[in-house]
């Protein structure tokens, strides 16, 4: 029996039934609810109009808040959860809500096409750092934290404004800060409340002419129905799924959604590893192996966008296999296993196995991806060296022409367990043999590195795209190597602001 799709909306718990499964939460809310505050743009996740705010009961009992793409979340994954749009940051005596008055203060907005989802992401950030949760960390009190223009800036890359400029919203940004609380604060905790007597016991059902949406709440129940029916699709982020539809136009069939998997969702650390199950957000799992790679400081900030990285799973990134997926190179030169599940049995293999040819993996069609155990950086691997290095046309939000990652650990100047694997290269993530049989053992020398970036060439043939030629790729590939070895060499090794372009414009400027 189809149940309603229940969800908290505009101070009401909305229940809907009769949706596609795959419409769209942007479209329920122009046109189902008539909440048009909400713009659409790109349709595709790339231009932040369509931006809302959604809020989940997290592990301590809260709400957590994360601005996502409405554009292509589907609606019946909403259940259980708040959305938030625009619309509710209006306040009961019609005066502007903080974010609002200082984009109104600061001129951030013209045409405003834009200025809701500008908006909303800033509200996310406002809720983030404490400023208006009632019975939360400050509602006012002063409990609460002020980001610094570059996190400000970090969190609205999904954002676009072309009218404008970004200086005024990022002056809107800092200052809304500086003011008093919203006259009425979202109630946090009645909120989890709420959330919480929205929570099923049990798999959530939906079915809308014939086509089926299953979200199980356990991940036997996810075996169970993948085993039953092994063609249903497994959605959990709708990153790129959300484009199959809105984009291709495509037919999706049933559906099983992952996102309601406590057991999915945890990021357990132990000395050998970091096990990230495969729906947690891009987001966390990056926040957490940042703490133990920094070197993924910047990937993790020039993965997508932070609406992308909010909705995106890292297991979805990995199960997609995407010869440019940005999280495969890294993971696989950290020596990554990727755990399966099919049926009543689990397996594990090394991340690069997974993938076998363009969109072919080593996974039965009954069988998904149930974690990522990541080794950690105990023993040996305490002298890890690892580097990985994007290189695409834009800074934030934009799709790599080359991913690169390369470790090795250091045993005095000699190399030993290298591990390079690049994305754009080929038509999978791919490790590069030739070129690690060259620093196997070998010492780090320039004319090692040299060696083995001449390696490259027996390693990879890349296709020439819209994002780069081949020969483009190539030569990059080897200049990122190359990069590693002045950032990693034994003797005056560099420091990474020296190399990276960016840094060396803003010290010169
Ligand atoms: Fe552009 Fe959704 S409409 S991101
Ligand atoms: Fe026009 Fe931003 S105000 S696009």
């Amino acid at each position: 029996m189809s149940q309603p799709i229940r969800f908290y909306h505009r101070n009401a718990i909305r229940e809907v039934s009769g949706a596609g499964v795959t419409r769209t939460v942007l479209q329920y809310l122009r046109e189902d609810a008539r909440c048009t505050g909400t713009k659409e743009g790109c349709a595709e996740g790339d231009c932040g109009a369509c931006t809302v705010v959604v809020g989940e009961r997290d592990a301590q009992g809260g709400v957590s808040f994360k601005a996502v793409n409405a554009c292509i979340q589907f609606l019946p994954t909403l259940d259980g959860k708040a959305l938030f749009t625009v619309e509710d940051l209006r306040q009961p005596d019609g005066s502007l809500h903080p974010v609002q008055q200082a984009m109104v203060d600061c001129h951030g907005s013209q045409c405003g096409f834009c200025t809701p989802g500008f908006v909303m992401s800033m509200w996310a950030l406002y809720e983030k750092h404490g400023h208006e949760q009632a019975g939360g960390a400050c509602a006012g009190k002063g409990a609460c934290s002020t980001p610094s223009r570059q996190q400000i800036a970090d969190s609205l890359t999904g954002n676009l404004c072309r009218c404008t400029g970004y200086r005024p919203i990022l002056d809107a940004a800092e200052q809304m800060f500086q003011a008093g609380p919203p006259k009425q604060p979202v109630d946090v905790k009645a909120l989890a409340q709420t959330l919480a007597a929205l929570e099923r016991a049990d798999t959530f059902h939906y079915e809308h002419q014939g086509q089926r949406y299953d979200a199980p709440r356990t991940v036997d129940a996810l075996a169970a129905l993948k085993a039953a029916r092994p063609a249903a699709r497994i959605l959990a982020g709708s990153t790129d799924i959300g484009l199959w539809v809105t984009k291709q136009m495509r037919e999706l069939g049933d559906v099983v959604y992952v996102g309601q998997i406590d057991a999915m969702r945890r990021i357990d650390v132990s000395d050998a590893f970091v096990e990230i199950g495969a729906a947690v957000s891009v987001e966390r799992a990056y926040a957490e192996l940042a703490k133990h790679y920094p070197e993924l400081d910047e990937m993790w900030k020039r993965f997508a966008s932070l609406p992308i990285r909010n909705a995106g799973t890292i297991g979805g990134n990995v199960a997609n296999g995407s010869p440019i997926g940005d999280s495969m190179p890294g993971l696989i030169a950290l020596g990554a296993r990727v755990v399966l599940r099919g049926g009543d049995v689990t397996r594990e293999l090394p991340l690069e196995d997974l993938y076998l040819a363009y969109q072919k993996k080593d996974m039965a069609e009954h069988e998904f991806v149930l974690a990522l155990k990541v080794p950690t950086r105990t023993g040996a691997r305490a002298n890890l060296r690892f580097r990985t290095y994007k290189v695409s046309k834009r800074f934030d939000s934009d799709i790599s022409a080359v991913c690169a990652a390369f470790a090795y650990i250091a045993d005095g100047d000699v190399i030993r367990e290298p591990r390079i694997a690049f994305g754009g290269m080929a038509a999978t993530p791919q490790r590069a043999a030739h070129a690690e049989a060259v620093l196997a053992n070998a010492h780090w020398h320039e004319a090692t590195a040299q060696a083995a970036m001449i390696a490259l060439g027996n390693d990879y043939a890349p296709l020439s795209d819209m994002r780069s030629t081949s020969e483009y790729r190539l030569e990059t590939a080897k200049n990122t190597l190359y990069r590693f070895w002045l950032e990693t060499r034994p003797h005056n090794p560099l420091a990474p602001q020296a190399l990276n372009v960016r840094a060396v414009a803003a010290e010169s400027a």
